[in-house]
């Protein structure tokens, strides 16, 4: 059953980027009202996940209680409320003893809470990695995956260690999904230094998957973070942002606050075609193709033969891309797939213009504004 899930990226909402512990049942029902309303379950998004800061206190006999001012109608209800939207509903704990917010976390609970999560009707689990001295990180991982194995209903496993213990050497048998690195931030390119830790601008994230690609597939993926999309970027930032988590395989965890979000965020976060990259049934993770002076071509073999390919601009200035396919030569050594455009000619398809844009036969000039990004399906001739 385990192995049946997260076939494709995990997609849902998650509380932290937004709310961070300022969280509640109330805002949590808005919120999957705005996902069915907003036309985000529709295009994928399935995962309703409370961060941080819904734990109270264990009663007597050990068992967590839902924080009773925040969550009053206690945890059975608000999955319930979730599950009947044709959502799903996922929580959050932490493998120390605390949360990094200071809640209770799992350690010497895990059983009592896996069977708790069970109760409530939990279809996914995030376990953090705060207050966790002298813990074995593949011990407390694995106590966990099989305190849910034996609890017996089948939830995602979301690894969040930070990459400290590159968890993509082991996690594959353990969660369904591991963070890479430390929390993101809602900025293009900036480090923030919060003494004890740090948190990452996009391009921080989306440098650190190098390397990481080959521990990738269906039902273990990297997780390089939830989405800052519409938490504050500009718009060109934040498409250039979702596009590159397609090109990454990447979970697709909106961290905004999707009831007052704008038309425009909407848009980027429901845009199916760059979806339809993201979610591709082979699974297989993009990879940088070219790397000059803040210009970045990527590419990402999906099914059928078709390609997708990024242009990401990472600096201010507008650029002006030429890409002459025929002289290209794209292999793939962890894959082995490649295309020799030479021999196939491709279908371009602009994914955020929604609009065919010729072949692969002449070359291709585009303009990429600046912190932005041109997508495209490169659809191979069908039989
Ligand atoms: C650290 C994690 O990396 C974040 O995503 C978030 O879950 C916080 N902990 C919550 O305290």
């Amino acid at each position: 059953k385990f192995e049946q899930l997260a076939r494709t990226p995990p997609m849902g909402w998650n509380s932290w980027n937004h709310f961070g512990c300022n969280i509640n049942e109330q805002i949590v029902r808005e919120v999957a009202q705005a996902m069915v309303r907003s036309g985000m379950r529709d295009a994928g998004y399935e995962y309703v996940i409370i961060d941080d800061c819904w734990q109270g206190e264990r009663d007597s006999l050990g068992f967590i209680q839902p924080d009773p001012e925040r969550f009053p109608s206690g945890m059975k209800a608000l999955a319930d409320y979730i599950h009947s939207l044709g959502l799903k509903f996922g929580i959050y704990s932490d493998a120390g003893d605390r949360t990094c917010a200071g809640r209770p976390g799992s350690r010497g609970h895990e059983y009592q809470d896996a069977l708790t999560y069970a109760r409530w009707g939990v279809d996914y689990l995030k376990y953090d990695w705060c207050h966790t001295e002298n813990l074995n990180p593949i011990g407390a991982y694995t106590t966990m995956r099989d305190a849910l194995y034996a609890a017996g209903r089948p939830v995602v496993f979301s690894i969040c260690e930070w990459g400290t213990n590159e968890p993509w050497k082991w996690g594959r048998t353990i969660g369904h999904l591991w963070r890479t690195t430390g929390d993101i931030t809602n900025c293009w390119d900036c480090i923030i230094d919060h003494g004890t830790w740090k948190s990452w601008g996009i391009l921080q994230i989306l440098d650190k998957q190098d390397g990481l690609r080959i521990y990738a597939g269906p039902g273990h993926w990297n997780d390089p973070d939830m989405l800052e999309v519409g938490n504050g970027m500009r718009v060109s930032e934040d498409r250039a942002h979702f596009s590159m988590w397609a090109m990454l395989a990447a979970p697709l965890i909106a961290g905004n606050d999707i009831r007052h979000m704008s038309e425009a965020t909407r848009e980027i976060l429901t845009n199916r075609e760059v979806i339809a990259v993201d979610q591709d049934t082979l699974g297989i993770q993009g990879f940088p193709y070219r790397r000059e002076a803040g210009v970045e071509i990527w590419f990402r073999p999906l099914a059928g033969g078709d390609w997708a390919m990024a242009i990401l601009n990472r600096t201010e200035t507008p650029r002006t891309v030429t890409f002459n396919f025929r002289e290209e030569y794209i292999f793939d050594d962890f894959s082995k797939r490649g295309t020799f455009f030479d021999r196939i000619t491709y279908r371009l398809r602009d994914l955020w213009a929604h609009r065919d844009i010729g072949t692969t036969e002449t070359p291709l000039t585009v303009e990429v504004p600046g912190h932005d990004v041109v997508m495209l399906r490169l659809i191979a001739p069908k039989p």
